[in-house]
């Protein structure tokens, strides 16, 4: 996909003088008092503002924040913590500024402002051509640096990038695509994808896309239990979409069909009752009991599915394979986590619940992507093309 970097205008001095407006997704989580509980999505925007300044820009930086009624400020929707901690990690003042869309507001070359929440903007959602002329006439450079928000087709996402003079990719969104480039578009065979979590229905258009790209498919979770179903394997109680059997049989065939194939777990760790001191029992898959929750998938299973990620050439990781919140049920997470580290393949993760088990086993440094997305990782594995990728591409093309 060819698409403007924002290093390259800014290394070739183009962005000297001018003013630019930076998308990100500073869309971060917050307790009941509004204070900031994990600061990740703020820290991974940093290097496109960064840039901007030291390339002599005016600096001009929106984001949303939850999904906020259009039109009516309430002070729980306002990016003002987003603007502090902002401040505090930059070292730097970082003004916010209201009602900015008709601009009338003063931000000079070497300065960054934050415009507030631009889910309160009437037209944002709706990417109404009214809203979107008025933030592409605010800049001379449009930088798309939100890949958390790449899934949507809103005002600042993607009308501004129609109607801005320039439209390119800021180091955020760039790297997410190379990354996503180089594991799904020509990836190092073989190509591994473990897709896990609790529900197939959620990910059921994933585990179609990926059928017909990966040479294994892992599953675990709650999906692997509806594939055990598939495989006519008992599951007890443990959580599984039966209406969706013939579903993950479909994929299982597909996966044959290419060669390719769907390990089933041949052993389980199971309780009676889904609770972190709830006693673990080690038993084959054929030995599953009518009152059996599975929690994690086997320590045989978990070695295998180890051999075969160390001889990966690519491995996209979505998803937990076990309970790894709860000991008794995190081995084989842990597993797959530590394989992950060492194989030598390039590797990308993304996901909440996949982010979680990254810090909890320490294991960032030897991951080869984790991305910043949530919904639009699991679009980019859907094999959509995202809109933000869309637009870009065409405004590169002229
Ligand atoms: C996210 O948190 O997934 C992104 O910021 C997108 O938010 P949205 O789902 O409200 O569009
Ligand atoms: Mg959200």
């Amino acid at each position: 996909m060819q698409f403007i970097r924002f290093s390259d205008l800014c290394s070739q001095g183009r962005a000297r003088g001018q003013r630019v407006f930076i998308r990100a997704d500073l869309n971060v989580p917050q307790d009941d008092a509004g204070h900031i509980t994990e600061d990740t999505r703020i820290r991974a925007s940093i290097p496109a503002i960064q840039m901007a300044l030291d390339a002599g820009a005016a600096v001009m930086v929106t984001s949303h924040l939850g999904r906020p009624t259009e039109g009516e400020f309430k002070p729980e929707d306002s990016l003002l913590p987003v603007a502090t901690r902002l401040g505090e990690l930059m070292d730097r003042p970082v003004r916010l500024v209201t009602d900015w869309i008709d601009g009338g507001f003063s931000v000079a070359p070497g300065e960054v402002v934050l415009l507030e929440n631009c889910r309160l903007n009437v037209g944002e959602k709706k990417n109404k051509p009214e809203l979107a002329k008025k933030l592409g006439a605010l800049c001379d450079i449009f930088v798309h640096d939100a890949f958390g928000t790449a899934h949507r087709a809103e005002a600042s996402t993607y009308g501004i990038a129609q109607f801005a003079p320039v439209a390119c990719a800021g180091p955020l969104l760039a790297a997410e695509i190379d990354a996503t480039t180089r594991a799904l578009a020509a990836p190092r065979r073989p190509l591994l994808a473990i897709v896990a979590g609790s529900k197939v229905s959620t990910k059921l258009t994933i585990l179609k896309s990926l059928a017909a790209n990966v040479d294994q498919l892992l599953v675990g979770g709650g999906i692997a239990n509806t594939f055990m179903l598939a495989a006519g394997l008992k599951i007890g109680k443990s959580l599984a979409e039966a209406d969706l059997v013939n579903e993950a049989k479909a994929v299982i065939d597909a996966m044959k069909a290419r060669g390719a194939e769907v390990p089933i777990p041949t052993d389980v760790v199971t309780a009676k009752t889904f609770a972190a001191d709830a006693p673990a029992t080690v038993k084959q898959a054929a030995d599953v009991a009518d009152d059996d929750l599975i929690l994690d998938i086997g320590p045989e299973t978990a070695r295998k599915l180890a051999e075969q990620l160390m001889k990966a050439g690519t491995i996209v990781w979505n998803g937990p394979v076990g309970v790894f919140e709860f000991a008794a049920f995190e081995n084989g997470t842990k597993v797959v986590a530590d394989a992950i580290a060492k194989s030598s393949a390039f590797s990308i993760a993304g996901g909440g619940d996949t982010l979680a088990a990254i810090a909890k086993y320490g294991i960032e440094k030897d991951v080869g992507y984790i991305s910043t997305g949530g919904g639009a990782f699991l679009e980019v594995l859907e094999g959509k093309t995202l809109p933000a990728f869309e637009v870009l591409g065409r405004r590169a093309a002229g």
